[in-house]
């Protein structure tokens, strides 16, 4: 059995946990002049997320990264590929990193130039190249025959002797050190399907050969996981990269007298996420700490990052009414709307990805005391593993208390699943200390859309 999720936070981290009580209590209470929606029949499950929050990490990202002045900070999309959340970003002069076709034209019309966009899928088609070589947009190739793709498009594209294209490309490195706690989200073991593998036989020398063919491939690209990995594991992989692109420069400027053939390091995303507690630990200054101490030589490129989850999840909330409590065996279960649809690596690999559940009253009060017992919190979809939580040691629940489940901003928004044609989350922002203002972030979807969209 876990024990209780209620918890004393850390004192540096109390003004997001009472924001996101304000939220709650406004939410419960419907209070009309919030603009937040009412948590009824028609809206029984919503998402929050705190501005204020989101702002902050970035600018602690900025603060515990930039050195240079030349750090490009690409928020992953797909933590949350939401216009409004994007467009907010790019406002605070950040990038957006890419790895779709749909992702690409979403962070061009939330106002990212191309020059601060990384396309980084590993299934790039080549009329996906073609645009991203075309508009400009930066690119990390995965494979050999993506590269042949390359040579192909960018010599179309140019005239002998003057590059058209402004891209500035790298090639994805695998360092091979192997997996973190989360197989499914580690991409630096001996066989993840992303990138060049560099301890392979032959592979290395291969790679340095590549650069020096190619005086155009300016950057070089690693990200060893997500959630699941140390910053000494992450820091282990940026090392290796390092020390390969130092190679490359000392090798091309012998061969050909260029001062540095790569000037960017991508160091991917991956700070993992405190999904235990309010506290919001490890910092990008933390890692930045670690890379300091291990590959010092790091800081003497231009960098670009990609983080996504240590930037969104703790500003996430999915709060949800509990529609009924019933009894089964020796547990109380607890039926409310937050499932699959909405959590749905939680429902399928829930010792990957647990989460707290936050028990309030139906007026949005925290429930911190009175008899408790073991919980299962259920989501409303037809199976059995629809469970936000198991055997969770908690406050009594009864049905109209409401139920939220916080660090659930990267992830969880983004990974609408429709199964039993639930409808997607609709979503509000919050920010403000004395006054909180809500905002809409997300239209929830209609039933109407959601026939559409089985019907078309
Ligand atoms: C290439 C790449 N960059 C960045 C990220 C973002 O990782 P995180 O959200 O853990 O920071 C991912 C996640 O899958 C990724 O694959």
């Amino acid at each position: 059995m876990v024990s209780t999720d209620i918890e004393t936070a850390p004192a540096q981290s109390l003004n997001h946990v009472s924001s996101r009580n304000r939220a709650i209590a406004s939410l419960a209470q419907h209070d009309t002049r919030s603009g937040l929606p009412e948590l009824n029949d028609e809206v029984p499950l919503i998402g929050l997320i705190d501005l204020d929050l989101l702002d902050r990490l970035f600018l602690e990202l900025n603060t515990g990264f930039d050195v240079s002045g030349m750090t490009l900070h690409a928020v992953a999309c797909k933590a949350a590929p939401i216009k409004s959340l994007l467009q907010r970003y790019a406002s605070m002069g950040a990038g957006c990193e890419v790895a779709s076709k749909g992702e690409l034209e979403l962070a061009l019309t939330s106002g990212f130039s191309p020059a601060r966009i990384v396309f980084d899928s590993p299934a790039k088609t080549r009329a996906e190249l073609k645009r991203t070589l075309e508009l400009g947009v930066s690119m990390n190739i995965d494979n050999v025959e993506e590269l042949d793709r390359v040579d192909q498009i960018l010599s179309d594209l140019d005239d002998p002797g003057s590059r058209k294209s402004t891209s500035v490309i790298g090639l994805r490195i695998n360092p091979q050190t192997g997996s973190g706690e989360i197989e499914a989200l580690s991409t630096a073991s001996r066989t993840s399907k992303f990138g060049f593998g560099l301890a392979d036989p032959g592979s290395r020398a291969a790679i340095i050969q590549a650069y020096l063919d190619r005086p155009w491939l300016s950057q070089i690209h690693v990200h060893s996981g997500s959630q699941g990995l140390t910053l000494r594991h992450a820091a282990d992989g940026i090392s290796q990269v390092v020390a390969l692109a130092q190679e490359i420069n000392d090798r091309s400027s012998r061969q050909r007298g260029t001062v540095k053939q790569i000037t960017r390091i991508d160091i991917g995303g991956g700070l993992a996420v405190n999904f235990s507690g309010d506290a919001i630990t490890p910092s990008f200054a933390d890692y930045r700490q670690e890379l300091e101490a291990l590959v010092p030589e790091l800081f003497n490129f231009d960098l670009v990052t990609e983080f996504g989850r240590a930037l969104l999840a703790k500003a996430g909330t999915i709060v949800t009414r509990v529609e009924y409590v019933k009894t089964a065996g020796d547990r109380k279960i607890a039926v409310t709307h937050a499932g699959v649809q909405v959590a749905t690596r939680t429902a399928y690999a829930p010792d990957d990805w647990p989460l707290r559940i936050l028990p309030f009253d139906s007026e949005g009060r925290p429930k911190l005391q009175g008899d408790s017992a073991a919980h299962d919190i259920a989501g409303p979809a037809c199976f059995a593993g629809d469970l936000l939580a198991r055997d969770r040691m908690l406050p009594l629940l009864k049905s109209g208390d409401i139920v939220a489940v916080p660090e659930t901003g990267a992830y969880y928004f983004s990974n609408h699943f429709s199964y039993n044609l639930l409808p997607r989350t609709p979503i509000y922002g919050y920010f403000g200390d004395d006054e909180q203002c809500y905002v809409q972030i997300r239209r929830g979807q209609t039933t109407d859309e959601v026939l559409a969209e089985a019907s078309a």
